[in-house]
């Protein structure tokens, strides 16, 4: 399923496959880049491009078929204006490769590699959407089209290719495994079971796992990831993936981790609690992104922690009105109960300050409603108390493809959660800016440390209206991990 090579080839005519991609920007001419396919498919390409039939643009994608050619599928994807293309462009030309030759069933695509810039960014970009694309959520279901083999050909010296495609492969299985951790419906995965998984898809690395228990949590204090697991018969936990790749101070990420979001007492109403096994994204990448360190062997100490609960509402509940005083002494109002990501990841993020002194810590949660209302699909929220960092991570961002839009941290959203009875409440102005109440929130936690927090409500799975990406199957998109991973990298350099 992963991506097998890439191959140098002086012709298109001797590419052995099931179907060859090709990707033509809005009024280019198949002849100049593609003239030995074209003459293959007796002038065939360049004709459908003169009558119009094939424009170019952004996700358009054409399947046209041969008897001479040793692959009998030619499969076109657009790329739109030239001008405006990037990487980005090339992740959904892979991305539109596979999702075709998924559709149609076929095992083996060949894509041809398309050099924007540096050719070993450009195959990198097409391998990942590839690989990327090359998923869907097969536990419960027997007829799973996937695509058996992906290669890449061209007709460019790519130095080094085995170990991008090496890394992209490592990626690839990041985001499977992130992917059907996320997808899991909530009775699969749940508080425990998180657990075992974890321990069976970190079992050959070098990571060290602990998980506090209930009774741990409470012997520590994390009175918040207590108070949002007190619903459950399954009790809560906090599950912490150590990897030690370096020498320098760690890193922390940390996932929102609620397996279940029922809202809790302040019960959700159908159409958002039909949603919300998806409430574990942020910790399910945080799990993607350990591995991937740790497959990689990159050359640093990360630290991974994921409060994991269940948001229910019955007779042990946690309830409005309650105050909580949390790990790290600040006393919280409980107005909403379905505010209860803020909770467990408060007492994580002061946790990990406290036992790990970070040099950075990243939160990736499902935070807010308000999020998506504000950002749509297309980028995750970015918070934090760090100038350099917020512009790392927006790079990053522009690199990996996985978009951020910064929101802003100002002193009065502060003021929005005073609370009268307790130091803060966990619920700003209704309607009002919640996805910097949220924030505002995390930031007391966060105090003094280098912090940001991605609130990926937006992005963490596919909605049913809006553009999508190909490289996006339906439902968890796992994303984040190549964002913090970009970043991750970018420190050890
Ligand atoms: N898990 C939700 C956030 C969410 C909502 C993610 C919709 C994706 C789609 C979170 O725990 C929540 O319920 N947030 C509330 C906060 C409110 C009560 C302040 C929300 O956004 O409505
Ligand atoms: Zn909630
Ligand atoms: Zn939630």
């Amino acid at each position: 399923m992963s991506v097998s090579r890439y191959l140098l080839v002086r012709d298109y005519r001797n590419v052995k496959s099931d179907a060859l991609a090709i990707l033509l920007f809005k009024g280019e001419s198949p002849k100049r880049l593609y003239a030995d396919v074209d003459e293959g498919l007796r002038g065939l390409l360049s004709r459908v491009v003169e009558l119009g039939d094939f424009k170019g643009d952004i996700n358009e994608v054409l399947t046209l078929y041969n008897t001479d050619l040793p692959y009998p599928r030619i499969i076109m994807v657009g790329g739109g204006d030239v001008k405006e293309a990037s990487y980005e462009t090339l992740r959904v030309f892979g991305g539109h490769a596979v999702s075709r030759a998924r559709s149609l069933g076929i095992s083996k695509v060949s894509i041809a590699l398309r050099v924007l810039g540096d050719p070993a960014k450009s195959l990198r970009a097409i391998a990942e959407g590839a690989i990327l694309a090359n998923y869907t959520f097969s536990k419960y279901k027997k007829d799973v089209k996937l695509v058996k083999e992906i290669e890449i050909v061209g007709k460019e010296e790519v130095p080094n290719w085995e170990s991008i495609v090496n890394e992209v492969n490592i990626v690839g299985e990041a985001y499977k495994l992130s992917r059907d951790l996320a997808n899991s419906p909530p009775e699969d995965v749940n508080p425990d079971t998180f657990e075992n998984y974890v321990r069976d898809v970190l079992k050959d690395l070098p990571v060290n796992i602990k998980v506090l228990s209930k009774e741990e949590i409470v012997k520590e204090g994390l009175n918040g990831i207590l108070a949002v697991g007190k619903g459950s018969v399954r009790g809560p936990k906090l599950l912490i993936m150590e990897y030690r790749g370096g020498s320098g101070p760690w890193y922390a990420v940390v996932g929102k981790g609620v397996c279940f979001d029922a809202g809790g007492l302040n019960l959700k109403r159908d159409k958002w609690i039909a949603e919300m096994k998806f409430d574990k994204s942020g910790a399910a990448s945080v799990v993607g992104i350990i591995y991937a360190a740790a497959k990689l062997k990159l050359p640093i100490n990360l630290v991974g922690l994921v409060p994991l609960v269940e948001n229910l509402p019955s007779g042990s509940s946690y309830k409005p009105g309650d105050i909580i005083k949390m790990y790290n002494g600040l006393t919280v109002e409980v107005v909403n109960t379905d505010a209860e990501g803020r909770l467990i990841l408060a007492d994580a993020i002061a946790y990990a300050i406290k036992n790990y002194k970070p040099e950075v810590v990243i939160d990736l949660a499902t935070l807010t409603g308000a999020i998506v209302v504000a950002l749509g699909n297309q980028a995750a929220g970015l918070f934090t108390n760090d100038e350099s960092l917020a512009k790392e991570l927006e790079k990053a961002a522009e690199e990996s493809g996985e978009r951020v839009w910064r929101l802003p941290l100002w002193k009065e959203y502060f003021e929005d959660i005073k609370s009268e009875v307790a130091d803060i409440k966990n619920l700003g102005v209704v309607g009002a800016a919640g996805a910097q109440a949220g924030a505002a929130f995390l930031a007391k936690f966060a105090e003094e440390a280098k912090w940001a927090h991605l609130d990926i409500a937006s992005t963490a799975w596919t909605q049913e209206e809006g553009p999508k990406k190909p490289y996006y199957p339906k439902g968890a998109t796992g994303f984040g991990i190549r964002l913090v991973l970009t970043y991750l990298k970018s420190k050890v350099k």
